[in-house]
């Protein structure tokens, strides 16, 4: 009677297996209300290794990093386009990209992704600095209206989050997709913004399969968001990365792909290109501020890498900083790290493509079936106290060692091979990687140089909302309002 509800038999060798009641559904529900304590719960209860079914997929946890290695190492077995196949299509509007349709793309999608990387990062880390430096003086440091007013009054306020995403959502589009034919910026930058906040809201559902057209206005909002991409409008920006640029080449080899479905794989990259970075953006830059002496530390080695005497003013001429300065900013990166631990919730995913065993260890083996999903859940790692004392506490030198970065981090006494993994795990990499350090250290170089900031007094601290564990870096619950002032500014 299980079979008739939908459930199975746990077999010979497989790991323990835990299915609810509803079928389909499973245990979704449990998952989805707190994921780390429903994890955590049935790792005491059955250990490392259990299977659960959540809505419609029988899924094979590994909760032991000592256990990581060895999935990285069984990739011929575990794939992972096989899940973004079928999901992202149905997210973001195009057909599937592996199918006989479209020979060979899916491989040219993946080349594509190196041009994010190596010399290339070169350009991108020189064009962001432009654009970071465009948008903040115009808005925020005194060079446009905005920014002019911002400057005359001393101290400003804001929401935080809010700054963090007009900011790096805009310099990051500029990057990216480039200018528009007669302008240094887009005059719609603000409502493509609010589209994608819209549409972002609801991503979580869409990722869960919930058709679109259950969502209100989501399907129109996507709608207008892959409008934004047609290549007729493209054609007129200039200064477009190689990046996009192969990307908009590769989609013209394809007849069987309409202008529509090319708008939306170029709308697809633009939610992974800000759709985490905005966030990390936020916490990296939050921390910092609640806790001054890591901002003045940070700032320190700031001035001490730039050879600077003090605080800049934003309407002299720019501040360069190479990639070579921006590597060289080892606390800043601990910093950073140090915030996408504690925010960072995503799920790695990999999908049986037969039946076999899976070896967890020397020792140990599984088996698994086709179809079956791996999962690593990373946060876990993250918030054990055993690998991070003190696990919630933001510690900025957390990931430094005698004025290095740290990489040794234990479990059990054995040394941990995968200890951060905020962007994913192998051969599925979040490809942007280096670019969204990279970006996210500019956006705080700028602001450590120009300007002082603080949290305004009062209000609560900001909490994680959890509503989409399992798909990135998780957003704040509520903006909290931050001020902050030129730092030539008279007191
Ligand atoms: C995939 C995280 C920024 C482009 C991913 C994955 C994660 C991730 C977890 C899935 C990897 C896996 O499951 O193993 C992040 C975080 C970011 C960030 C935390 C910012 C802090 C970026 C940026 C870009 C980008 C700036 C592009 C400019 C991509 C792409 C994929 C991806 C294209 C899909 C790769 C594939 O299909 O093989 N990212 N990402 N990401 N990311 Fe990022």
């Amino acid at each position: 009677w299980l079979l008739l509800l939908g459930g199975r038999r746990r077999r010979e060798g497989e790991p323990p297996l835990i299915q609810g009641w509803i079928p389909y559904v499973g245990k979704a529900l449990d998952f989805g209300l707190d994921s780390l304590a429903f994890l955590k719960k049935n790792q005491e209860k059955y250990g490392d290794v259990f299977t659960v079914y959540i809505a419609g997929k029988y899924m094979t946890f590994i909760m032991s990093p000592l256990l990581y290695p060895s999935i990285m190492k069984q990739g011929r077995q575990l794939d992972f386009h096989e899940f973004t196949d079928q999901v992202a299509p149905v997210t973001f509007g195009y057909p599937p990209v592996r199918s006989a349709r479209f020979p060979d793309m899916g491989d040219q999608i993946q080349r594509s992704f190196r041009l994010l990387q190596g010399d290339n990062l070169v350009t991108l880390t020189e064009s962001m600095m432009g654009n970071l430096m465009l948008v903040l003086r115009q808005d925020f440091l005194g060079g446009g209206k905005r920014g002019a007013e911002a400057a005359g009054k001393g101290w400003s306020t804001g929401g935080l989050y809010d700054f963090c995403n007009s900011v790096m959502f805009e310099a990051t589009f500029l990057t990216l997709y480039g200018t528009p034919a007669q302008a240094r910026r887009h005059s719609d930058m603000a409502t493509l913004r609010h589209h994608f906040t819209q549409f972002d809201n609801k991503f979580p559902l869409l990722v869960a399969r919930i058709p679109i057209w259950l969502l209100g206005q989501t399907k129109a909002v996507r709608e207008k968001l892959i409008r934004y991409f047609l290549p007729q409008r493209m054609l007129y920006w200039s200064n477009t990365s190689l990046f996009i640029t192969k990307r908009s080449e590769v989609f013209e080899q394809y007849d069987a792909l309409s202008d529509t479905d090319k708008a939306a794989h170029h709308f697809a990259i633009l939610w992974a290109s800000v759709g985490n970075t905005v966030p990390a953006t936020f916490w990296a830059l939050y921390y910092l501020i609640n806790q001054q002496e890591a901002l003045q530390a940070v700032r320190q080695e700031l001035h001490h890498v730039l050879q600077l005497p003090g605080s800049q003013d934003p309407r002299e001429p720019e501040v360069m900083i190479s990639k070579g300065q921006l590597d060289q900013l080892v606390f800043m990166e601990s910093a950073i790290n140090e915030s996408l631990r504690l925010s960072s919730a995503s799920m790695n995913i990999r999908v049986a493509q037969e039946d076999f065993s899976l070896r967890l260890d020397e020792q140990r083996a599984v088996a698994v079936r086709k179809g079956d999903v791996i999962a690593l859940y990373p946060q876990m790692m993250h918030m054990d106290p055993e690998i991070f004392p003190e696990p919630q506490t933001y510690k900025y030198d957390r990931f430094i060692e005698d004025g290095r970065e740290k990489t040794d981090f234990f479990k059990n006494g054995q040394k941990l091979k995968y200890y951060r993994m905020p962007f994913g795990s192998g051969s599925s990499m979040c490809p942007g990687r280096f670019f969204a350090v990279n970006e996210i250290k500019q956006f705080l170089c700028l602001l450590l140089l120009y300007l002082d900031l603080e949290m305004e007094e009062g209000q609560e601290e900001a909490r994680l909302d959890n509503s989409r564990a399992g798909l990135g870096i998780l957003l704040p619950t509520k903006d909290v309002r931050f001020r902050y002032r030129l730092h030539c500014a008279p007191a």
